[in-house]
Parts: structure tokens; C-alpha cells; sequence
């Protein structure tokens, strides 16, 4: 059995997470992490009697196999950072983290070969966009991405479109030409090495994103859409199973699918 912690359980991602946790047979979720929770009784969250609940790091003390984490984007590198010293493999789903704790998670982790996924996406269908992307990015020399969320999403741009166009730019190895000198609005969007990416919030949407590649007398369009969040759950039980083999923390599902 594989046993897991999940961290944000109580939220949108976290419940779909529980879910699928309690649905698999091989995994047993043995604790759910939320320091906003008051009541740590599992049963007010219809969980079993034997799972624990938490609302401070430093009391987590059960034996476990894999943190899950969905919380916020200021508390997810402490919280892998805590998962990655107590031996527990980090299959990080929150967006929000710099390069530079990406990097040092990472470093961390293969000190202790320790097995673990960051991933901006568990999407395999926005996981698949990336790697059509970069290939396309070989051949054409410019590129922009819209990417388009619900209301709720407190980040920008999406780690998705940052995650592609950061595949982009290493496919290419140079910063894209740029255009449109005078835009007093800001309308051409945030900048990734050249690569414009536009965010979207609205109503309506879950995730979706296109990357518009223009040539010469031509245009490619690679688009996903998600339109429910267990979708996700693909990806991040694939993740589970694949992180319990590794010995260091990848970043990105692209690295494993
Ligand atoms: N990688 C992916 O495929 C993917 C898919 C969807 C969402 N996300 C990301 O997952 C994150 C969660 O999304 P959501 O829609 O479930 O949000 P949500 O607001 O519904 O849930 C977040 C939960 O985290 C809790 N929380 C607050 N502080 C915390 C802390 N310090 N530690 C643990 N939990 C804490 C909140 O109380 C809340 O219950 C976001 O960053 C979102 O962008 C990633």
C-alpha cells in the first residue's frame, strides 16, 4: 500500500485528490494538511476514522509514502520542503514557485535520492501541448500563448504557459524577435525570453491554452481544454506510481510520460 498525506485537502484540487486516493487500490491516504482547519475530527470531512488530520506542519508525524500537495502558492515550497526532509516523495500539483525554488527543492531531494514530481499540469492532454510545442518551436521562429483559467486562479501567468514557453525558448536556444515597440496599454502581454504569454481569467473556464506558432505565410495553432479537474487525477496518480521508482525530483509530467 501506498500510503499518502494530502496537503490542501480541503480544497477544490485536495478533494479530487482524496477521491482518487481512496478509489485506488493500491494507496491508503493516511493524513490530510490544512493549517486553515479547525476541526480535526476526519469524520466532519466524511473521511475514515483512522486518517489524521493536521493543521501544523511541524505536528505531522505519520509514516507516509508520498505528500500530495494542493494548497496556495506562498505555502507550497515550505510544504514540500517539509515533505522532502521527512523522506516523504513530493507530488507537487500548486503553481506559484519561483525557478529558484524549483531548483532548490530539486537539489534537495537528489541529496537524498529521494524519488518526486513538480508539475504545473497533471493534464496529459496540456502535458502533450508542451511536447507538440517544443517540437514546433524547432521550425518556427515565433510564438505566443493564450491561456485561459476560471476567476479563482490567484496566479498569473498559469505555470502551464509558463512551463511551455520556457520549453519553447530551450528548443530554440535564443530569445524570440520582438514587435509592436509602442504599446502604451500593456496590451501585448507578460515575457518570457521574447514569447508573449496572455492571460485570461473569466467565469466559465477551467483550464485551456493555445500556443499560436506564425511563419511565413502560415500559422499553427496547438490548443487543449480541460473541462473537469478530475482530468487531472490521471496525472497525478500516473505521478504517484512513477515517483515511488525515481530517485530524484523531476519537474514537469512531460519528464515521465
Ligand atoms: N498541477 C495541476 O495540474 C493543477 C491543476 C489544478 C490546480 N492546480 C493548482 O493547485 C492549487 C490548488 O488549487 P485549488 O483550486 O484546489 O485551490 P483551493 O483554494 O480550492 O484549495 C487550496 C486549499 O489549500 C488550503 N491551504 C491554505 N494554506 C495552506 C497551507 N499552508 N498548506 C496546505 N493547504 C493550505 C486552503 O485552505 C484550501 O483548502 C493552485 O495553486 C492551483 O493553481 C494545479
Amino acid at each position: 500500500m501506498i500510503k499518502v498525506i494530502i496537503s490542501g485537502f480541503s480544497g477544490s484540487m485536495g478533494q479530487k485528490a482524496v477521491k482518487m486516493v481512496n478509489d485506488a487500490n493500491d494507496m491508503q491516504l493516511v493524513a490530510g494538511f490544512n493549517p486553515i482547519v479547525k476541526d480535526l475530527d476526519p469524520e466532519s470531512y466524511g473521511l475514515d476514522k483512522n486518517v489524521k488530520i493536521f493543521n501544523e506542519l511541524t505536528k505531522i508525524d505519520v509514516d507516509a509514502d508520498i505528500w500530495i500537495d494542493f494548497s496556495i502558492p506562498t505555502a507550497v515550497f515550505d510544504n514540500t520542503k517539509f515533505a522532502i526532509e521527512h523522506g516523504i516523495r513530493p507530488v507537487i500539483g500548486t503553481s506559484g514557485m519561483s525557478e529558484e525554488q524549483t531548483a532548490e527543492l530539486k537539489k534537495l531531494a537528489d541529496a537524498k535520492h529521494l524519488g518526486g514530481i513538480i508539475a504545473s499540469n497533471f493534464g496529459l492532454s496540456a502535458v502533450l501541448m508542451m511536447k507538440f510545442a517544443q517540437v514546433a518551436a524547432k521550425y518556427f521562429a515565433e510564438s505566443e500563448i493564450v491561456e485561459k483559467h476560471h476567476e479563482d486562479k490567484i496566479d498569473a501567468p498559469s505555470g502551464t504557459a509558463l512551463n511551455t514557453a520556457r520549453l519553447i525558448y530551450e528548443a530554440r536556444g535564443h530569445d524570440q524577435a520582438q514587435h509592436s515597440s509602442q504599446d502604451p496599454m500593456n496590451t501585448r502581454g507578460g515575457d518570457y525570453h521574447g514569447t508573449k504569454i496572455h492571460a485570461l481569467r473569466l467565469p466559465g473556464f477551467v483550464a485551456d491554452e493555445e500556443v499560436i506558432f506564425g511563419g511565413v505565410g502560415e500559422t499553427l495553432t496547438i490548443s487543449q481544454s480541460t473541462t473537469d479537474r478530475q482530468s487531472f487525477m490521471t496525472g497525478v496518480k500516473l505521478a504517484i506510481h512513477e515517483v515511488m521508482k525515481q530517485d530524484q525530483l523531476v519537474i514537469g509530467l512531460e519528464q515521465i510520460i
